[in-house]
């Protein structure tokens, strides 16, 4: 062992430094001068064996050759990395569109709804979302519906101490949508409704409804088939049939119920359909006098159309579903069919 070959080492390995670019020729050059089998660690280790008046020369050369290598290389490995750091955020373009995450499903009812409000929204329809939470006037009162009329016992209605209700229809924004619109209105209101109910196969406590609005002069229940059905046909690819009976609901004049021709047997007759060619599906009717009236607007002059439907009923009957409870139980087997 000699003082030159310790200086030689320091000299060269500083210089390889200097050439370095990468990390991973970082990696290579560290086992070569630092590592346990690398010409400097043996020096290292063998001056213990040095004679005693060697050994602090040899000592003091040797390690503060490793020293100034171990300095150097922070310094050097420092420096890279900055620059791939910066390298990568220069490569970054944070103006281009994001990834679209695959992960999960959009919930059924969910894809129901944005598909309802596509078509609609073709037809000129602008969609309003309702309070969750509202008021008797809202819900009931404004709806043709005083303190004391038997109509409300058609709802099982929640009631909060204070005397709000969580919505039981979406009809509750009519007069909203009457007082801020100028004919012509139309409107189209989507959200949760609430219901207190045991719940069964086919009765929830939370479901989803749409609410249709159409006020202009000279509308007529013509007007409202032909919206009705030109949406069906749409939502489901079909020419669908329509079956207008008569119905009661304390704001529509006339009221009326919906069929729709069976789209699962083609009105063979299946268990969907209980073997009736018929699918019960709404109500609608002519906008009730009062209710115009009270939503600011001359009945005289105007007149219009609304309707209601589940949206939870028609994602069931699409979808061949048999218990309305599997929507909200959180079960990923029934999510992910979808
Ligand atoms: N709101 C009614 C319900 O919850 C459905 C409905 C029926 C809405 C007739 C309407 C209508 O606008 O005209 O059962």
């Amino acid at each position: 062992m000699n003082l030159k070959k310790i200086n030689k080492i320091k000299q060269k390995s500083l210089e390889e430094l200097d050439n370095i670019k990468n990390l991973n020729s970082l990696k290579e050059f560290k086992i070569k001068y630092l590592g346990r089998k690398s010409e400097l660690t043996q020096i290292l280790r063998s001056i213990k064996d040095l004679p005693k008046e060697k050994k602090a020369e040899f000592g003091k050369a040797a390690n503060l050759t490793r020293i100034s290598i171990e300095k150097k290389f922070d310094n050097v490995k420092e420096k890279i990395e900055f620059e791939e750091i910066t390298k990568e955020s220069e490569e970054l373009d944070v103006t281009a569109p994001g990834t679209l995450n695959k992960i999960g499903h959009i919930h059924p009812i969910t894809q129901m709804r944005w598909e309802t409000e596509e078509i609609f929204q073709k037809m000129g329809f602008e969609i309003i979302e309702p309070y969750e939470l509202d008021d008797d006037y809202h819900n009931f009162e404004s709806l043709n519906m005083p303190k004391d009329h038997p109509a409300r016992d058609i709802w099982d209605t929640f009631w909060t101490e204070d005397g709000y209700i969580p919505i039981t229809q979406t009809s509750s924004m009519q007069n909203r949508i009457f007082r801020s619109i100028k004919p012509p209105i139309r409107a189209i209101v989507i959200g949760k409704t609430f219901r207190n109910e045991r719940t069964n196969p086919s009765h929830e406590h939370t479901l989803y409804q749409c609410e249709g609005v159409y006020v202009d002069k000279g509308i007529s229940l013509s007007h409202m088939i032909g919206t009705l059905k030109t949406f069906f046909d749409v939502f489901f690819n079909k020419n669908i049939s329509l079956k207008v009976i008569p119905g009661y609901f304390p704001f529509v004049e006339p009221g009326n119920g919906i069929y729709l021709s069976c789209f699962i047997c083609n009105m063979k007759g299946c268990r969907v359909c209980k073997y009736t060619g018929w699918l019960e599906i709404m109500g609608c009717g002519m906008i009730h006098p009062n209710v115009l009236k009270e939503g600011g607007i001359d009945p005289d002059v105007y007149s219009g159309f609304a309707w209601g439907f589940g949206l939870d009923r028609l994602v069931m009957l699409k979808y061949g579903i048999e218990d309305i409870r599997h929507f909200h139980s959180g079960d990923l087997r029934f999510i992910k069919q979808f």
